[in-house]
């Protein structure tokens, strides 16, 4: 099955969307690349202890050198031979929060190919809570390596199709969980001394890793030691140019004149945009963090002038929103 594809692919040239595990499998074991979904976002993952397989994302994202990738593990157990020491408080967070949307930077051992961390000391790891690619991690005797899977600088793809649109002429096969529940990247911490420190926020909120550790963690702030590439602003952007606002109404004002596309929190407005999504009738954070991605793609592909997001409310999730927003914002 899987040999047949490889030689559809070559005429096709396009990736199959798939439920079908063990076609994953075989083609990850032969070093090619499979976008594979998770609760946060999809990944394109290559198999992590293979540096020909891991060359391959760069060159599918466009991805620079020096932005390193976070390993896919089945548990906290199968991380353990990828870095030198599992601490107290990693065994902690990874009961109270694995799998799930929480990666860890713990010191990398020899295991871990260079090319995986740009030539970092840490190593990013996780276990990611979906049901299908913990089914495919079991059946590997390797981690797998998987950045979300969409070009370099472009909005994360929460649901298979959205992989197939930008780079279903690069791999054989998506597996296909159906749309991300979460809907933005994994929460990221790692320490600084005895500090725990979170470098990307998530869905996973800096007061639940504290209530577990006891010490609330700290928001990096210091640009030198680790604004990682994938951190720097200029990242998860819509093509179309993109204003992110709490006053609305004014800012659809200012741009009266032009075709804009309105992403709402939780009410429609009366403007008389061009085109207008609402996250979340119910005024939940959880499901607009979960539409998100999918709203500012659609929007993206409608040819607007201008894309008009409203901030959300800056608390729980709402941070990791807007930290995102603020970043699609910025070129
Ligand atoms: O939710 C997620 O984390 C998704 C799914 C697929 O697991 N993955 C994801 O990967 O968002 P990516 O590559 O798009 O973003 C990972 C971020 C990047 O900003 C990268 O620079 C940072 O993690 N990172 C990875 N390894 C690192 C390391 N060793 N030190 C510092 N930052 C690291
Ligand atoms: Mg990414």
């Amino acid at each position: 099955m899987y040999l047949k594809h490889v030689l559809l692919l070559k005429f096709f040239e396009l990736a199959e969307i798939t439920t079908a595990i063990l076609d994953a499998k075989e083609a990850l074991d032969d070093h090619q690349l499979v976008a594979i979904p998770t609760e946060t976002v999809y990944g394109l993952a290559a198999n992590g202890s293979s540096e020909i397989a891991l060359k391959k994302i760069f060159k599918a994202k466009g991805r620079p050198a020096n932005n390193p990738l976070i390993l896919h593990f089945k548990n906290l157990e199968a991380i353990a031979p990828y870095v030198k020491v599992v601490s107290a408080q990693t065994k902690l967070l990874a009961e109270n929060f694995w799998p799930g949307p929480l990666t860890l930077l713990l010191e990398k051992s020899d295991k871990v190919p260079p090319i995986v961390t740009a030539g970092s000391p840490r190593v990013a790891v996780r276990v990611p809570n979906h049901p299908i690619t913990l089914e495919l991690l079991k059946s590997l005797e390797y981690p797998l390596a998987a950045p979300s899977a969409n070009p370099s600088g472009y909005i994360s793809p929460t649901n298979a199709q959205h992989v197939a649109a930008q780079l279903g002429d690069k791999i054989p096969f998506i597996l296909d969980g159906g749309p991300c529940t979460s809907g933005i990247e994994s929460t990221i911490l790692g320490w600084e001394g005895t500090t725990p420190i979170i470098y990307r926020k998530g869905v996973i909120t800096s007061e639940q890793i504290g209530s577990v550790l006891g010490t609330n963690p700290e928001f990096n702030t210091n640009s030198e030691v680790l604004e990682a590439p994938g951190m720097l602003s200029s990242h998860y952007a819509p093509n179309t140019s993109t204003i992110v606002t709490e006053s609305v109404e004014k800012t659809v004002l200012e741009h009266q004149d032009k075709k804009i596309g309105l992403i709402l929190f939780n009410e429609n407005s009366q403007l008389g945009v061009t085109k207008e999504v609402v996250l979340s009738k119910t005024g939940s954070l959880t499901e607009m963090a979960k539409n998100l991605y999918a709203a500012m793609r659609h929007l993206d592909t409608l040819s607007l002038d201008v894309l008009i997001i409203e901030k959300a409310p800056d608390e729980g999730i709402g941070k990791a929103i807007n930290d995102r927003l603020k970043r699609s914002s910025s070129r």
